[in-house]
C-alpha cells in the first residue's frame, strides 16, 4: 500500500460505498482511519451521505454504560432504515462488538457483521460472508496487532493535526475498566514505524502529531539482540528530534509510571507541547486502592510537584470519577480537595457506570445512590468550571502562540486554534490560514475558550 492519504467523500459513485461512525476515544478515532484504508484497498469508496451507503460500519465505546445505550438507539434507527433498503450491510465494530460479539447478532438487532478492535484485517473476508446472508463476527484479540504496516487515511478534512498510535491494549487492570477486556493486552510499535508515521505526516502538510495510546508511559520497544529498550522517554527524544516543526503531544499518562526522564524529554524540547492529561480518577487514597489504580493521593501530588518544577509551563487535565463503589463524604471532598490543590486546567467528569466482567463489577457492590452520584458530579463540575476560569485568567494579557485549526464556529472573520498548553484560542483572521502558528495576545476568556487579538 502507498502512503496515508486524505479520505475524499463521494469520490467515485460507482464503487461501493462505506459509511463510517466513529464514537469514544481517540485510539477509536485512529483505528477508523485504518478501518477506511483497508475498505479503499478493497474497492470501496467513503461516503458522507448515509443514504448512499451499502455498509454502514459502527465503531463503538464500552467504556460507560450510556455508550453502549446509545449505539442501541442508533441500532434501532438503522434497523428501520434496513426495512427499505434490504441489500444495507450493518456492521458493529470496536470495543463493544469486542464485548458483546455474538449477543450484538441475537433478536434481530438488524446487525450483520461483528468485528473487534484487532480483526480489522479480516473485513473484506467478513465482508464476504456477510454478503451471502450469514452473519459474520471476529471478535480475536492478537498478541501482536499493531496494523503498523496500514497507512491511516486521514478522514478528517483538518490537515493541521493527526493522531499516531504508539501501542495498543493496556496492561492494567483498573478495577472499574472494561477496556483490558476489549483492546487486549498491552504492546508497543516498532519506533523505526513511529517515526515513518511521523515524518509521513509532516510531508503531508500536517503540523501537529499527538501520539496515542492507554497509558503512553509504559511504551517499551526491545530490537532482538539490543542491550537497552527504549521507553516512552526515549521515544519522545527521537520523534521530537526527528521532526523539530512538527508540534508532538501524547495521550494518555499514568500517575503510577510518568518518570521525571518524561518531563525532562518536554522541558528540552520546544515543539513538544507542555501540556498534560494525568487521569486522577479520586483524590482519596483509599478509593484509588479499591480502583487497583496503583498510586496514592500523596504519589499523585509529587507527580504534579514534579511538573510544576520541571515543567512550570505546563497545563495538567484529568478525568474523574464521581461515586465509585464504597465513596463516602469524606472520600469525595478528598477528590474535591485535590482537584483545588492540582488546579487541574481542564477535566473529563463522569458517574460511575458499572461494567459487567470488571473486577468492581465481580467485587465490589455498586452502593452509591444515583441521586448522590449525580450530586458528587455536580459538585465536581462546578468546582471544576471555576478552576478552568482561573486557569484562563491566567493567560490574560500574555502573548501565547497559537496553531490555527480552523474557522471559530461562531464566525467566519475569526480563527481557532491551541496553544502549547492545549487551551483553545479565538482571534480575528487577519491574513492568517489554517496551519499558521500566530503569536495571539490574550485580552478576554471564559471558561472553555481564550479570546485575544494578533
Ligand atoms: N465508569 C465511569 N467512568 C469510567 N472511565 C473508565 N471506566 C469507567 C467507568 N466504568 C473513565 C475514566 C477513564 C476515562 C477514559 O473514562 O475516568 O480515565
Ligand atoms: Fe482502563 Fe486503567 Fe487501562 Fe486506562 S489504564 S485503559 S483506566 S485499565
Amino acid at each position: 500500500m502507498s502512503k496515508g492519504q486524505f479520505a475524499q467523500p463521494c469520490n467515485n459513485p460507482h464503487l461501493p460505498q462505506l459509511y463510517l461512525e466513529t464514537y469514544g476515544c481517540q485510539m477509536n478515532v485512529a483505528d477508523s482511519e485504518i478501518v477506511v484504508s483497508i475498505m479503499r484497498e478493497n474497492g470501496y469508496a467513503v461516503t458522507s451521505q448515509i443514504g448512499q451507503a451499502d455498509i454502514i460500519l459502527i465503531n463503538t465505546c464500552s467504556v460507560r454504560e450510556n455508550a453502549e445505550q446509545r449505539i442501541w438507539r442508533r441500532l434501532a434507527a438503522l434497523k428501520k432504515t434496513k426495512e427499505t433498503k434490504p441489500d444495507l450491510l450493518v456492521g458493529i465494530i470496536g470495543c463493544m462488538a469486542e464485548r458483546l460479539k455474538e449477543k450484538l447478532l441475537e433478536n434481530e438487532t438488524g446487525v450483520d457483521l461483528v468485528i473487534g478492535p484487532d480483526a480489522y484485517r479480516d473485513l473484506p473476508n467478513l465482508i464476504s460472508t456477510a454478503l451471502t446472508g450469514q452473519k459474520a463476527v471476529n471478535v480475536m484479540l492478537s498478541r501482536e496487532e499493531m496494523y503498523g504496516d496500514i497507512p491511516p487515511v486521514y478522514q478528517d478534512t483538518n490537515t493541521v493535526s493527526a493522531f499516531v498510535t504508539i501501542m495498543r491494549g493496556c496492561n492494567n487492570r483498573c478495577s472499574y475498566c472494561v477496556v483490558p477486556f476489549t483492546r487486549g493486552i498491552e504492546r508497543s510499535k516498532d519506533p523505526k514505524m513511529i517515526l515513518a508515521d511521523v515524518q509521513r505526516l509532516s510531508l503531508l502538510g500536517f503540523k501537529e502529531v499527538t501520539l496515542i495510546g492507554q497509558n503512553v508511559d509504559s511504551y517499551r520497544w526491545r530490537t532482538r539482540g539490543a542491550k537497552n529498550s527504549i521507553d516512552f522517554a526515549r521515544l519522545l527524544d527521537v520523534v521530537a528530534a526527528s521532526v523539530p516543526t512538527l508540534r508532538i503531544r501524547f495521550s494518555t499518562s499514568h500517575p503510577k509510571d510518568m518518570s521525571d526522564a518524561v518531563l525532562h524529554t518536554m522541558a528540552s524540547y520546544p515543539n513538544i507541547c507542555k501540556h498534560i492529561h494525568l487521569p486522577v480518577q479520586s483524590g482519596s487514597t483509599r478509593i484509588l486502592k479499591l480502583m487497583n489504580r496503583g498510586y496514592s493521593r500523596e504519589w499523585y501530588m509529587d507527580r504534579i510537584s514534579a511538573i510544576r518544577t520541571i515543567l512550570p509551563e505546563c497545563s495538567v487535565t484529568t478525568d474523574i470519577i464521581a461515586g465509585f463503589c464504597t465513596e463516602t463524604e469524606e472520600d469525595h471532598q478528598d477528590t474535591l480537595s485535590l482537584m483545588q490543590w492540582t488546579g487541574f486546567d481542564f477535566a473529563y467528569m463522569f458517574k460511575y457506570s458499572e461494567r459487567p466482567g470488571t473486577i468492581a463489577a465481580s467485587d465490589l457492590e455498586d452502593d452509591v445512590p444515583e441521586a448522590v452520584k449525580g450530586s458528587r458530579l455536580n459538585d465536581i463540575i462546578t468546582l471544576q468550571n471555576s478552576l478552568s476560569v482561573e486557569s484562563k485568567s491566567k493567560d490574560l494579557n500574555r502573548i501565547v502562540e497559537v496553531l490555527v485549526e480552523g474557522k471559530s464556529k461562531r464566525s467566519d472573520q475569526d480563527l481557532f486554534g491551541r496553544t502549547s498548553q492545549n487551551k483553545v484560542v479565538v482571534f480575528p483572521r487577519g491574513n492568517n490560514n489554517i496551519g499558521d502558528l500566530v503569536k495571539v495576545k490574550i485580552n478576554a476568556y471564559t471558561a472553555a475558550t481564550l479570546l485575544g487579538k494578533e
